[in-house]
């Protein structure tokens, strides 16, 4: 297999690859190995006209689940919908899904595929830079209920994720914008040298240039894969990869979702949660304009949405996954390239770091 990197997210006999590579889908022998039955691919019309033809192992295309498009289908209908067709085409228990599309397909099939039949295996082949850098990697699986976004899930590794960089020549602008959002979370909970590598390369990945695309890749799921290896069910560390992503989802919230990405929401929770640590004394002005110009590089939001009503803001926080104890937990940088976890920070803070960026 040439230019196939391959990274190790170590879980002991769960442990699986994640293989990046341009045109990889065409390999037919990656998933040779595999001992399977049946493989079912889930995916949506999108994808498929777009891409489908990229994989070239005919039996992982056999058998397709369509699905809507778009985060309002992550619901229980579209997993009765897998149940469904895995039941009544008599898929047992080691058979394998493979989802084949962004966050959301990806979220839906490892979530029906941790519940069907008590579990099944599953691949992750994402087709979003954003899916690519942080869903794919680490089994975080889900849908949503009309009452809050991820409610309902389970955490079920998938066995191997392939990512094929050649897939986001088709994503648009705003959506890779999206997906960087992401890629810069890494630098700064965690990298400070990939940060600053990110900051001088900015302009060759922004014309994708396929080197520059498979190291932004490349080094986002080590740092993923190295944070779900020490903490697979987010008992402490792994919440800095949540960093910017409280304020996010309020936002999402608030504004109703589907109006910001989530990397657009989250990229303004990052310059939230720095104003925080600013006033905690764990970043300085010069670190948060850093991160700043960057995230302006990448075209994404600075700024809270026009006229949000921080109040709202606020009490949205409050339903979000983040609170323990009744106190509302926060991941805020320590610098760039370091971060931290607090249940110590005032109303007032956070109040004063939403009113600077509205
Ligand atoms: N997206 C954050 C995590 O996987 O933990």
């Amino acid at each position: 297999m040439k230019n196939i990197r391959k990274i190790i997210v170590k879980l002991e006999d769960r442990s699986y690859p994640i293989y990046i590579g341009k045109n990889i889908l065409s390999d037919k022998s990656l998933l040779g190995k595999i001992n399977v039955n049946n493989f079912a691919l889930v995916t949506n019309k999108k994808i498929k006209s777009l891409h489908l033809s990229k994989i070239k192992n005919n039996s992982i295309k056999k058998n397709q689940i369509i699905l809507s498009d778009g985060e309002k289908y992550k619901n229980q209908e579209s997993i009765s919908k897998i149940y469904s067709y895995l039941l009544k085409n008599k898929f047992s228990r080691d058979s394998c899904l493979v989802a084949f599309g962004g966050g959301v397909i990806g979220d839906m099939t490892g979530y029906a595929s941790a519940t069907y039949q008590r579990g099944i295996n599953f691949i992750q082949i994402p087709t979003t830079l954003l899916s690519m850098v942080d869903s794919s990697v680490g089994g975080k699986t889900g849908i949503n209920h009309p009452l809050g976004k991820n409610m309902i899930g389970a955490f079920h590794q998938p066995i191997a994720v392939i990512i094929d960089t050649e897939i986001l020549k088709t994503l648009s602008k705003r959506q890779f914008n999206a997906g960087m959002a992401e890629v810069i979370k890494y630098g700064i909970i965690k990298d400070k040298n990939f940060f600053k590598w990110i900051t001088k390369n900015c302009l060759n990945i922004k014309l994708q240039d396929p080197e520059s695309i498979i190291k932004i890749i490349k080094r986002s799921c080590e740092i993923k894969a190295e944070i779900v290896s020490q903490d697979e069910e987010e008992k402490n560390i792994r919440a800095l990869l949540n960093l910017g992503h409280t304020f996010g989802h309020a936002i999402e919230n608030v504004l109703g979702y589907g109006k910001w990405l989530h990397g657009e929401a989250i990229a303004c929770g990052f310059l939230i949660a720095s104003s925080v640590a600013i006033q905690n004394k764990t970043m300085s002005i010069n670190q948060y304009n850093d991160i700043k110009n960057l995230l302006e590089v990448f075209d994404l939001p600075t700024k809270l949405p026009k006229n949000i009503n921080i109040e709202n803001l606020f009490n949205a926080m409050l339903v979000d996954k983040k609170v323990k104890d009744n106190k509302m937990v926060y991941v805020l940088p320590n610098g760039i390239g370091d971060s931290y976890i607090t249940n110590k920070i005032s109303r007032k803070i956070v109040m004063k770091a939403f009113i600077q960026h509205a």
